[in-house]
């Protein structure tokens, strides 16, 4: 996979400006990615896209339950016609990787002979997006390309480079604008630094 040359190259993002709100600052080290710089990043994403995509129709397969928010700005401003689908993949427990993946729901749509586009919202190791690619590369699709919001390339184990890329992000655990930490952080409009006593916490509750 080409990384796509006509949108701008992401850039690597060290912290924002903004303050992290009062609500969870305990939890938040520091906001990475102010929501209006998200909104501005996105909506350059989805002209692209759209553009990328001109007159033919396509078919957004997104990647439960991480990318509703991106998914969700992504998709309302495309001017194509377009089919949405979800698939349901579980590679995480808690903040660590469980190591193996999971489907926990499968596709509705029939892909073969569509030009798809996965969307997830960070690529990290790349075992995710390349188990789904290979997953839906089997029902023959036209073209088959990825988007992700975030991609922190230092963790990467496997060859893969997302065609779409919003931001290039440090190896940090990052949360907010639909990534989690153990279900938590979704809503938050921004994405930010998980506080590593966040972790301990946890790891102390359990043991
Ligand atoms: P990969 O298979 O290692 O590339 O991991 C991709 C998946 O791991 C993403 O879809 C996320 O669900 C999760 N993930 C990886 N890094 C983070 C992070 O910093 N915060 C939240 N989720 C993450
Ligand atoms: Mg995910």
């Amino acid at each position: 996979m080409n990384p796509s040359s006509r949108l701008s190259a992401p850039k690597l993002v060290s912290s924002s400006r903004a303050q992290v709100p009062q609500g969870c600052a305990g939890d938040i080290e520091q906001i990475l990615i102010s929501a209006p710089r998200i909104h501005r990043r996105v909506m350059e994403m989805a002209q692209v896209i759209a553009e990328d995509y001109h007159g033919k129709r396509l078919i957004i397969v997104a990647l439960l339950n991480g990318t509703v928010l991106f998914l969700a700005d992504l998709v309302r401003h495309f001017e194509v016609p377009l089919s949405l689908d979800l698939i349901g993949v579980s590679s995480y427990r808690g903040g660590t990787s469980s190591g193996e993946l999971e489907f926990t729901k499968r596709l509705k749509l029939n892909l073969r002979d569509q030009h798809v586009l996965v969307v997830d919202d960070i690529l990290d190791t790349g075992k995710t997006l390349r188990a789904v690619s290979e997953e839906l590369s089997k029902q023959s699709p036209a073209s088959l390309k990825t988007c992700v919001l975030l991609d922190k390339p230092e963790g990467r184990t496997v060859n893969l480079e997302a065609d779409y890329v919003g931001f290039i992000v440090p190896h940090l655990f990052v949360v907010g604008y639909g990534l989690d930490y153990d279900e938590r952080y979704r809503n938050l409009p921004f994405v930010g630094v998980l506080h590593p006593h966040v972790y301990r916490k946890s790891s102390d509750q359990q043991s």
